[in-house]
């Protein structure tokens, strides 16, 4: 029963985040995060802090959108980040960004 409680919680907040950021698609960016990201990041919803890279949940729960964006776009020089901008066009940025706020956890 908690268990349903818990992914019920996660579609719930996943579908506020969607509409709020009506710019990106929430299951796009997770097939783009799972084909882009997950070798270097933790990628699920259960993502622990101090890892490094640092897990996506973790990044939903300290930056918010247009710093993730921002981020994704121009990583921090001089770290194994890619420079995804090169490879992946704005909508998909859009899609990792939606992809990566959907994960923060709200308090049950
Ligand atoms: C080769 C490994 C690698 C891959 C692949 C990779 N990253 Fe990263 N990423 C890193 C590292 C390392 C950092 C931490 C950089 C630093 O020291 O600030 C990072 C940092 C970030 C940050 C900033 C975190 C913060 O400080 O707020 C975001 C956002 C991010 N990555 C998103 C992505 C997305 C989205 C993808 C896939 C499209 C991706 N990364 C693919 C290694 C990677």
């Amino acid at each position: 029963m908690k268990q349903f409680f818990r992914i019920s919680v996660a579609v719930v907040s996943t579908m506020i985040a969607g509409s709020a950021l009506a710019e990106g698609d929430v299951e796009a960016g997770g097939m783009l995060a799972d084909k882009y990201c997950v070798r270097c990041h933790d990628i699920s919803v259960d993502g622990a802090f101090k890892t490094y890279p640092p897990s996506f949940a973790s990044i939903a729960v300290f930056r918010d959108s247009d710093q993730i964006r921002s981020r994704i776009l121009f990583p921090q020089l001089h770290t194994p980040m890619p420079q995804m901008g090169f490879l992946l066009d704005p909508e998909n940025i859009d899609d990792l960004t939606a992809y990566i706020v959907s994960l923060e956890k709200k308090p049950e």
